[in-house]
């Protein structure tokens, strides 16, 4: 099957992830639903807040036109209660002069003459003097509004003064003025009573009126400009989280990493983001547009609607750019919200600047604007202000679309207009996107991969023809060169010649065509790194993963490559894939280099790969992963559909076809992504322990598959599983510490690195072949057929029972076998035998033999010593997987040279080399030559600086044991 490549891949790539994005956004429905109708809900809480402050002002007639003034006629003395904080019990007034009785009878008459409201005898309060009135408003605060103090100087004249508490109060808003509620009426009842009393004419007419000016209204609060900017960067945070967040889970959870090594474009990938996210800011912006209206805001009816438009649209679309760029710093979608919240606050509080006049006015250079500009929430608060003191009253006209490059009305500074606004926001806007995507190429990756920082100078960048290469450490690591392992020539003669060959091949410029991939050396360490805590430096050192691999994958084959954990099969993968640089090396992969751009981009589309861990959407069905991972590799759309359906029938997912891959069992999972690895007909195919976590049916199915899959192209397979490898391998390559330990089939290592052979006899008599426990009768039931092993083959049992013997029958023995189990056969009946069954060892024998021979390489080369802790006693060190061990200070007239022990060593849970046991103390025999300068140490360092005695090493050679 063809595949498509270049500008028809990138379109068909861009649909696919057009598609991915929509679905995964129509699945995260809340979230979607926050982003376009949180709008809504803070124009609300804006008309809620309006109304409010509209309902404070109704008592005042300053923000309304009042072309026609009201007056009010005689106003009278309120009660004391009416009063903005009072004491009670209060006084109406209080007054000074009650020792002349005409003061006190037009006292009397103001009371009852109080317009609409006599006031009662005790709300008020008589006194002789001015200063008995100070002294009592002293100990009496808030006691009383206003005070009266009145002197009869003749028969004709009658003065008077007037103390009112003039501190002008607020209370919910309300401003209470002390002297029109207080002052004003007690002067006009005062003065009138005055005039009544000297013309002694008691009905006097005296009306006032009072009469404010007509007055145009003042501007009013607008709830939009002033609480608007905080709340549109609300409505704004939510898509920009979100979208913070999106990109980092796909960074994170290496989603991203897994398109791009299916062949994915990042321009596709980029592209499709902000195709997407630039269709929800539009309605957003439409949506709070629209609401707005709804509501009535002369803000959104005034002003021209595109231009109200345009200011929101831009200012969430650059909220998004801005967040594509921020995402290149954060690695965990855990601190998007973080991250929002403080983008928040900041934004907050420059608007709050911004609203106070700083930058936008003359006062200010253009260096300041130019900085502050660059901040999205600043331009946003300058283009609403300008838009709502454009409106602010409602016969202001607005800003009309022809009028946005003019100076907006209202706006006397004109530093800034509106169109000028939008050009920013444009913009800058695009210089997001630019360095979203430079700092997303030179920031390390999820696996710590980055560009150069100037990689863009590459013109090989640009033409697709290199510029590619990429480096691992943070952008401020210091380089330092980190040394290369040291270049062992392999011990295993197979692991020899496979080097051989691939050098010779490498060397001769073959192309054997019936090679798939080929491995030159490779080698892959991952430098340390530093990490400088609050008090201290942490330093890691660089790491070894891969040591100089040689080989040969051949097509039509599977090789199958084993090792314990942390040997290097997922390094040597992730080497093969070009999710991580090489070091030192090289593969070819159908004679496309891992090192070079073209080379990988190639690659990639050859091959294909299921993970270690699977890398999948959780909101994605089993078949949407197909489609989508079908389409980036390239697949004509018209097949798609077909090899999808194919492939979730292969994996036996139809039926979960349209469950979400997060609700998958982990065997299913892994089904999946062994699907995805197959799609596209690859040639290479690379399988990272695809049956783990699978039951023994599906492993079966799992196996069927692959066996199917190897026709026509070569797989490398990394199994944990000893029958997996046994029954799908053509080839096994036994991996530990960077290193191939061995190669060749399953037979051949069996062979070669198993103990032997296996014989289990079986007697007749036993418990339905059950072992019993009863050493001594076992013992003394299969004492000939153990004389006969051992005289024969000279082997003792490895387990024994009362029904069993099982013996282990090194190769060397392998010419004595024909005889030998001819005559034990005659001789069954005699010993009592039922059966005898032989056979080889097992690979997982080879395994932990290969396992622990590793174990004890590195034990040697770290120089790392055991205590060994004699049956008879004493303690000695010794060297790490060390067998003969001679004791120290154990000579003696019978045994000269001293006694020795054979140490038994083992691997613990974690695989690290332990003692088990060891021999009885037999005498070190004459022909051993003990090491002249370990016998000198140990006579002169017996004690060592740690505190114990060290053994002396033996070499296994000079006991010549071949066991
Ligand atoms: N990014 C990394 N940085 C540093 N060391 C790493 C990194 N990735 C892997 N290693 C180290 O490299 C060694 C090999 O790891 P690798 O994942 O290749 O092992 P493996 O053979 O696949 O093991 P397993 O069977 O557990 O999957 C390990 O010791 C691991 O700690
Ligand atoms: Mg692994």
């Amino acid at each position: 099957m063809a595949l498509r490549r270049g500008i028809p891949l990138l379109i068909q790539q861009f649909r696919a992830l057009f598609t991915k994005n929509l679905i995964l956004s129509w699945r995260s429905k809340r979230s979607m639903f926050l982003q376009l109708f949180s709008s809504l809900f803070f124009i609300f809480l804006i008309f809620c807040i309006q109304k409010a402050m509209e309902a404070r002002f109704a008592s005042t007639t300053s923000f309304e036109n009042v072309f026609d003034p009201k007056a009010v006629v005689s106003p009278p003395i309120p009660p004391c209660e009416d009063k903005f904080y009072i004491k009670l019990p209060c006084y109406d007034f209080v007054w000074s002069g009650s020792d002349n009785p005409r003061l006190g009878s037009i006292v009397d008459r103001i009371r009852e003459n109080n317009p609409g409201r006599p006031i009662p005898l005790n709300k008020v309060q008589a006194f002789r003097t001015k200063s008995e009135v100070d002294q009592w408003l002293f100990s009496n605060p808030m006691s009383c509004p206003g005070a009266l103090h009145f002197v009869e100087r003749n028969a004709t004249v009658i003065t008077y003064g007037i103390q009112t508490n003039s501190t002008p109060v607020e209370m919910r808003g309300n401003y209470e003025d002390p002297t029109f509620k207080y002052q004003i009426p007690l002067q006009i009842a005062a003065e009138r009573e005055i005039a009544r009393s000297l013309i002694g004419d008691p009905n006097f007419g005296w009306v006032v009126n009072l009469k404010e000016f007509a007055h145009p209204a003042l501007e009013i609060f607008s709830a939009l400009g002033t609480i608007g900017p905080t709340f549109f960067l609300a409505i704004a945070m939510f898509g920009f989280v979100f979208q913070i967040s999106s990109l980092i889970t796909e960074k994170e959870l290496k989603l991203r990493q897994a398109m791009t090594m299916m062949g994915l474009y990042d321009t596709a990938y980029w592209f499709s983001w902000l195709m997407w996210e630039g269709i929800i800011t539009l309605l957003s912006a439409f949506l709070t547009v629209l609401f707005g209206m709804m509501f009535q805001f002369d803000f959104f009816l005034n002003n021209n609607f595109a231009v109200v438009f345009l200011l929101f649209f831009l200012f969430q679309l650059n909220m998004i750019g801005f967040a594509f760029m921020l995402s290149a710093f954060i690695s965990k979608s855990s601190s998007s919200t973080t991250v929002g919240f403080s983008i928040f606050i900041i934004g907050f509080l420059t608007q709050l600047i911004t609203q106070f006049g700083f930058p936008y006015t003359t006062n200010f250079s253009d260096t300041f604007r130019i900085i502050w500009s660059l901040f999205p929430p600043n331009l946003l608060a300058q283009g609403l202000t300008l838009l709502s003191d454009a409106t602010a009253t409602p016969e202001d006209p607005g800003i009309s679309w022809s009028r946005r490059g003019k100076c907006a009305p209202n706006d006397e500074e004109c530093v800034i207009t509106i169109n000028e606004i939008f050009i920013w926001l444009l913009s800058t806007f695009l210089v997001w996107f630019v360095l979203a995507i430079y700092f997303d190429n030179i920031i390390p990756n999820s696996s710590g991969v980055r560009k150069s920082v100037i990689y863009f100078l590459n013109p090989g960048y640009w033409t697709g023809k290199g510029g590619n290469k990429v480096s691992e450490g943070g952008i401020c690591s210091c380089i330092s060169s980190v040394p290369r392992p040291e270049n062992n020539t392999p011990d295993d003669e197979d692991v020899l010649q496979e080097e051989n060959t691939v050098k010779q091949q490498a060397r001769e410029g073959i192309i054997d065509t019936n090679i798939a991939a080929q491995i030159h050396g490779l080698v892959k360490t991952y430098p340390g790194t530093t990490t400088i805590g609050c008090c201290k430096c942490k330093k890691t050192s660089h790491y070894h993963a891969l040591k100089g691999l040689w080989v040969n994958f051949a097509k039509g084959q599977l090789f199958c490559l084993l090792g314990p954990n942390g040997a290097g099969k997922t390094t040597a993968i992730n080497c093969l894939t070009g999710i991580t640089p090489v070091t030192a090396g090289d593969a070819l992969i159908y004679g496309n280099s891992v090192r070079n751009s073209v080379g990988m981009s190639n690659i990639r589309r050859i091959i294909g790969v299921c993970p270690q861990f699977d890398i999948l959407w959780d909101a994605l069905s089993g078949r949407e992963h197909l489609h989508l991972f079908a389409s980036i590799k390239g697949l004509p759309p018209a097949s798609i559909k077909s090899v999808t359906e194919k492939s979730l029938a292969e994996v036996r997912l139809t039926e979960a076809a349209r469950t979400r891959a997060g609700s998958y069992s982990g065997g299913m999972k892994r089904r999946l992504s062994v699907a995805i690895a197959l799609i596209g007909d690859p040639k290479l195919v690379i399988l990272d322990e695809p049956t783990t976590g699978m039951d023994p049916i599906t492993r079966r199915h799992v196996w069927d598959i692959i066996e199917d899959a190897k026709k026509g192209r070569a797989i490398i397979l990394t199994t944990h599983s000893m029958e997996e490898a046994d029954i799908l391998s053509d080839r096994i390559g036994i991996m530990a510490k960077g290193r191939l330990r061995c190669i060749g089939t399953s037979i051949r290592l069996k062979s070669k690195f198993g103990t032997g052979f296996i014989a289990n006899v079986s007697f007749s008599g036993g418990a339905n072949g059950n072992p019993v426990r009863g050493e001594d009768v076992t013992t003394m039931d299969h004492e000939p057929v153990k004389q006969f092993f051992k005289n024969r083959l000279d082997v003792v049992p490895k387990e024994e029972n009362k029904s069993f013997l099982t013996y282990v029958i090194p190769h060397d023995r392998e010419k004595l076998l024909t005889n030998f189990f001819g005559e034990l056969q005659d001789r069954e009946r005699e010993f009592g035998i039922s059966d005898i069954q032989l056979g080889l060892t097992t690979l997982e024998e080879v395994f932990l033999n290969i396992a622990k021979q590793a174990e004890l390489e590195s034990a040697a080369a770290e120089g790392s010593l055991a205590t060994l802790t004699l049956t008879s006693g004493p303690s000695v060190q010794i060297p790490v997987g060390a067998r003969f061990i001679g004791i120290p200070r154990t000579e003696s007239a019978e045994n000269p040279r001293g006694v020795m022990v054979e140490v038994y060593w083992e691997q613990d849970d974690s695989g690290a080399l332990c003692i088990s046991g060891h021999s009885p103390e037999t005498p070190i025999p004459a022909h051993v030559q003990l090491r002249a300068s370990l016998t000198a140490t140990s006579q002169r360092n017996v004690r060592s600086r740690a505190g114990g005695v060290h053994g002396i090493v033996i070499d296994p050679n000079q006991i010549g044991t071949a066991n």
